[in-house]
């Protein structure tokens, strides 16, 4: 179980970090939060293109920015997403991100979809991704 106190700071820090989000073509500002095992947190926004194909999400620059520094071992994420002029919404993670999930985190990983530190959505990978292709795949 994760504490409520853990969850509202991560819900927070992913909810800040949609100042850094840089979506001058959706407008759309997403900022994401995941926590390791240990309590470290790496955060992430999305960044976009003009070509457009290259942009990414917030969730995965979050989980990216933790693997290319050694850390795989994921317990949360905390997504916070809306319009630039607009509220927060329960902003889902796309069908990439999820698949970029189900690469590293297990059945216990919880995905907080934040309005603010207190009034967010929690579900499990699997309920976002129900019969999913993993490694255990390819062993
Ligand atoms: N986006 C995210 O960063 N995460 C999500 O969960 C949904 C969508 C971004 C991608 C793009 O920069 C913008 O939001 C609009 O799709």
């Amino acid at each position: 179980m994760i504490n409520e106190t853990v969850i509202s700071d991560l819900c927070r820090k992913a909810i800040d970090m949609r100042s850094e989000s840089y979506a001058p073509y959706s407008d759309f500002l997403v900022g994401s939060a995941v926590l390791l095992s240990d309590g470290t947190v790496y955060t992430g926004c999305n960044i976009e293109n003009s070509a457009f194909d290259p942009s990414i999400c917030a969730e995965r620059t979050a989980i990216f920015k933790a693997v290319s520094e050694g850390h795989k071992d994921f317990a949360a994420i905390a997504i916070a997403g809306g319009k630039r002029d607009g509220e927060l919404q329960y902003c889902a993670p796309c069908g990439v991100c999820r698949q970029v999930m189900r690469e590293f985190c297990g059945d216990s990983f919880k995905i907080y979809l934040a309005k603010s530190a207190d009034d967010y959505k929690e579900f499990t990978l699997g309920e976002l991704l129900p019969e999913s292709f993993g490694p255990e795949n390819l062993e």
